[in-house]
């Protein structure tokens, strides 16, 4: 069978790696990818992005079924397009997906169901957003509602910063229509964690747990970042925790959709922060997988993926189990010269390995430029190996890692720090 996969980042890269080697897929399309997808063994790119191109494409090359990987042709509403020409696609709908597209719909939608976030409150008024910022103090965190692209949340550790982050959203607009309405929430302490499951409308499954690294240097210091590696299983989901989250947030979202009217079919992340006391809040929920969680989490699972997604697709979720290899798979991405403000495109990359059994180089900002790879976008490659523990699987990694090079390369030393003193606890 043919499957297609929208999309052109790391994660989408990984996801058609994956597909590709389910004995029963002859080709894996992916639109419009990057040189890792146009590179990769049974895998191939095709050089479209409308909605209406895409549906055409999928019915006419007679597509098995698609699966999304970003958020923003979610909102788009890729998947209505599809079913409406009777097409298959695992992905929620746009109204689904304001789960993810809209924070306060969010927001809503778990108080309405009794799932544990922050305490919030929303609004389009600065003036009234100001007043609440004074009457709660700080830190707070102020929320672009909108989508926009991981850029949209201030953690204000102060009231200058608070009340600046206000202004930059609703008075002076600079998040554009993301951030005419915000979503001022409390600001929780703990450890994050990413929990992320597929879903049929009715049951849900959970993949491997993973944390990301969402700042761009060492020390979790300087700007926020799309993530900047990643590793799976989070040694902060304990079993006992792992439980919970099922059973005080994915079961209760799933059951909420279902009653709200629009089962919620697709991957749902839960981002969540685990307190000391073993608190479960969810900080946000994701319409998809995550990037780069995906990389290390897809490198980990055993089973097939195109039997998971065809269960969901089916509605009998309940019915599998996925297999996932013990070992700690651990990313590290390696990003281009002025990563997250202003990357460079264009630089040469060098030095890429031949295929391992224990590590994948996933790519995202890369593009074929005759016979060289070349950047192409902020998160260039996301170097992801096996170990036996943490420490093993981030050795591997960074050997791989050092042997890429290209022109103003950035990556962070210390990926999977966390997990490291976890352990020495
Ligand atoms: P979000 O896109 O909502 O996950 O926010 C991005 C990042 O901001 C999260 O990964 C957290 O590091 C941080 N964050 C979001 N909400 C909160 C909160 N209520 N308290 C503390 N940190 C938060
Ligand atoms: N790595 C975080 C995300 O995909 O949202």
């Amino acid at each position: 069978m043919k499957l297609l996969v929208i999309g052109s980042g790391g994660r989408e890269h990984a996801l058609a790696w994956k597909l590709a080697r389910s004995p029963r897929v002859s080709r894996v399309l992916v639109a419009p990818g990057n040189a890792g997808t146009e590179r990769e063994d049974g895998v191939a790119n095709i050089a479209l992005t409308a909605i209406p191109d895409l549906v055409e494409f999928a019915r006419k090359e007679a597509v098995a079924f698609t699966v999304v990987g970003p958020e923003a042709p979610l909102a788009e509403g890729i998947v209505d397009a599809f079913h409406a020409a009777g097409l298959r696609i695992f992905g929620p709908t746009r109204s689904a997906a304001q789960l993810e597209s809209s924070k306060e719909y969010a927001k809503r939608f778990m108080v309405r169901h009794g799932i544990p976030t922050a305490a919030y409150a929303a609004f389009s008024e600065a003036a009234a957003a100001h007043e609440y910022v004074d009457r709660t103090g700080a830190p707070v965190v102020i929320k672009a509602d909108g989508l926009a692209a991981g850029k949209g949340v201030v953690v204000a550790t102060d009231l200058e910063r608070a009340h600046a982050a206000v202004d930059m959203m609703l008075t002076e607009g600079k998040m554009g229509a993301a951030g005419r309405r915000v979503v001022i929430e409390e600001c929780l302490e703990g450890e994050e964690a990413s929990f992320i499951v597929l879903a049929d409308g009715r049951h849900a499954l959970a993949l491997a747990s993973s944390q990301d690294h969402k700042r761009l240097l060492d020390g979790d210091r300087g700007p926020n970042t799309g993530g900047m590696g990643a590793y799976s299983p989070a040694p902060v989901v304990t079993p006992d925790i792992h439980a919970r989250v099922m059973r005080e947030v994915i079961q209760p979202a799933i059951a909420g959709m279902e009653k709200d009217g629009q089962p919620y079919l697709g991957f749902l992340y839960a981002g969540l922060m685990i307190t000391g006391e073993g608190r479960i809040n969810v900080l946000e929920f994701n319409c998809r997988l995550g990037d780069p969680e995906t990389q290390p989490i897809l490198l980990r699972l055993k089973s097939d993926l195109v039997r998971l997604i065809e269960h969901a697709l089916g509605g009998t979720l309940g019915e599998v189990e996925a297999d996932w290899d013990t070992r700690v798979a651990l990313g590290i991405v390696l990003a281009a010269h002025g990563y997250p403000d202003a990357p460079r495109k264009g630089d040469v990359v060098s030095g890429l390995p031949a295929a391992g059994e224990d590590y994948h180089v996933f790519h995202a900002g890369t593009a074929v430029n005759g016979k060289d790879v070349v950047t192409s976008g902020g998160r260039v490659l996301c170097v992801t190996a096996l170990g036996a523990n943490v420490r093993a699987a981030q050795r591997r990694a960074y050997e791989i890692a050092q042997g890429i090079r290209f022109d103003g390369m950035q990556y962070r030393g210390d990926i999977g720090h966390r997990a490291l003193a976890a352990g020495r606890r």
